[in-house]
């Protein structure tokens, strides 16, 4: 991957700040793309400590001329883009609701930036892979988009994870011809440095860890060998796909 530049969205903490750091070790320059500027700056500070080549850039995907503005100062800081992540979420901030309570303002934002925010983000890297003939579209949905579990109290964040999937495979069918791929993975409950309450915790230990085929909680390092995959050139005759990665759910 050495000299490829690689946005990665959402990148201030959690699975973004995991995959950017995967995409650096493996030589890739990451385009840090985070609205939480000091977070944004600090996990770029930390990859340029390791050795690595990063640039944080605040970043609003909800937002298309944030996005746009993004792009075009990666465009000037790098040579070209050559793989996007579209990882950016509402997701440690959102309030999970019965949906009879979702207002107008839960949905729109869940979508917004969940799903129209990786639209934004794929539409103004896509000029740039197609001229380079070569691009690696990853999205990341989640196993609740195919199988929500019961009670989850979170169709506005399902709904938006289920969208990638369409996204992800319409942008496949539209651009295999320039060379470019387009993929989701899909990961299972994943622990991640956001404090969890207990009793989403026990939750998770009681109902999802006794599903997995490989019964432990999922930690982010589990996700970025498929990212790193996905970016790479070994993976250059797969698209369209949404890869689970969650200790194999049985259901999935
Ligand atoms: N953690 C899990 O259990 C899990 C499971 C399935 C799927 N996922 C998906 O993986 C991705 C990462 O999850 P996570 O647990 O690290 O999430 P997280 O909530 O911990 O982190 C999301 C990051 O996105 C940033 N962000 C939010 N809105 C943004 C915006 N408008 N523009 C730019 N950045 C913005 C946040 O500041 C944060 O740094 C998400 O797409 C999520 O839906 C996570």
């Amino acid at each position: 991957m050495n000299g490829r530049v690689a946005i990665v969205t959402g990148t201030g903490q959690g699975l973004g700040r995991a995959f950017a750091k995967g995409l650096a070790a493996k030589g890739a320059k990451v385009v840090i793309a985070e609205i939480n500027e000091a977070a944004g700056t600090a996990v770029a500070d930390e990859i340029t400590a390791d050795g690595g080549d990063a640039l944080a850039i605040a970043t609003d995907v909800a937002n298309s001329e944030s996005v746009n503005n993004m792009v075009e100062q990666a465009l000037c800081a790098f040579s070209g883009i050559d793989i996007l992540v579209n990882n950016a979420a509402l997701l440690s901030k959102l309030e999970r609701k019965p949906m009879i309570e979702l207002t107008d303002d839960d949905w729109g934002d869940a979508l917004q930036v969940n799903a129209t925010g990786a639209f934004y983000c794929a539409r103004a890297v896509v000029p740039a892979m197609q001229k380079a003939q070569w691009g690696r579209i990853i999205n990341l949905s989640s196993d609740t988009a195919i199988f929500p579990p019961i009670g989850a109290t979170f169709a506005h964040y399902i709904t938006s994870k289920a969208a990638l999937i369409g996204l992800t495979r319409a942008l496949a069918r539209e651009l295999g011809s320039d060379g470019i791929t387009v993929n989701a993975v899909m990961p299972g409950a994943t622990e991640t440095e956001v404090n969890r309450s207990a009793a989403r915790r026990e939750h998770q230990m009681v109902h999802v860890v006794p599903l997995q085929s490989i019964p432990r909680v999922e930690v982010p390092e589990d996700l970025v060998g498929a990212v790193q995959f996905l970016a790479s050139d070994d993976a250059s005759f797969i698209t369209g796909q949404c890869l689970p990665v969650n200790g194999g759910i049985a259901f999935i």
